[in-house]
């Protein structure tokens, strides 16, 4: 993904209003509540934290000690544009970055799918060592290859996740889950059947992989109200379900 400036421009442009994003802002915000209560002064960082629409959101929401990195130069010039404290910082070097600076939050949404089997455990670790004792690690995934599409391709995902994953690696490195949900369960059919369509145009040479485009894009208003509204209800009557594109873990250090 890092180098392609259109899909950071997208990103900051619509990461405010597209449902998808709008559903993962408010997730995080609740995971944060459910440990913290109506504490704002925790030390947060969101690592990846693209174009800053996270942190722009948590701002918003009166959290006050914020801080992001990110290994693109393009997302970083767009937090800047937002104002937001965030670093140009590739997260294979994170263990030598402010080393002494820890935190009691760290965020990390959708970007362990760019690092091999290789480098994940090395990224986990630095991620725990940077988390105070008791701090939390929020991360986001792309779950179940059944949902590899042309957007994967358009962004340069390597690897999807499944629970059993995290069941693994986290513990390995000190953090506890302390809970774990696919999402969106309710709209798992058409993202579904969107995506092997896509795969099929991608295997028949109908669309080719230089000209995928990612999901990212905005519906008419209705349609991304629509599917805003499908997964709220989702998670308020469905804390915990078991199939879906994405995988949303709450870790604790032990
Ligand atoms: C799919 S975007 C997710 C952005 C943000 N976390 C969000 O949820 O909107 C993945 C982000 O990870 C960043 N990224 C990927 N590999 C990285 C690395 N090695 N170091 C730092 N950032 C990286 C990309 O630049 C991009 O901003």
């Amino acid at each position: 993904m890092i180098g392609r400036t259109e899909e950071y421009e997208k990103m900051f442009r619509l990461e405010g209003q597209l449902w998808w994003y709008r559903s993962l802002h408010e997730r995080v915000d609740t995971a944060l509540q459910q440990q913290f209560g109506q504490r704002r002064d925790m030390a947060i960082l969101d690592a990846g934290c693209g174009t800053g629409g996270l942190l722009d959101f948590l701002r918003r929401r009166g959290y006050t000690n914020l801080r992001g990195l990110d290994g693109s130069a393009d997302a970083v010039a767009f937090c800047q544009q937002r104002e937001l404290p965030v670093t140009l910082v590739n997260l294979k070097d994170l263990a030598g970055f402010e080393p002494a600076v820890q935190y009691d939050i760290i965020v990390c949404n959708d970007v362990f799918c760019y690092f091999t089997e290789a480098d994940l455990p090395l990224l986990v670790t630095a991620l725990s060592d940077r988390l105070k004792p008791g701090g939390v690690l929020v991360c986001n995934n792309n779950a179940f290859d059944l949902f590899r599409g042309e957007h994967d391709v358009a962004v340069g995902i390597i690897r999807r996740f499944v629970r059993a994953d995290f069941e693994c690696l986290l513990p390995q490195h000190g953090l506890s889950i302390q809970s774990a949900t696919y999402w969106s369960f309710v709209l798992s059919p058409l993202i579904l059947l969107i995506r092997q369509w896509q795969r099929l145009q991608l295997a028949l040479g109908w669309h080719s992989s230089d000209k995928a485009q990612s999901d990212v894009y905005l519906p008419s208003h209705w349609i991304n109200e629509t599917l805003y509204q499908a997964v709220r209800t989702e998670r308020a009557i469905l804390p915990r379900t078991p199939f879906g594109s994405s995988l949303f873990i709450v870790s604790k250090k032990l």
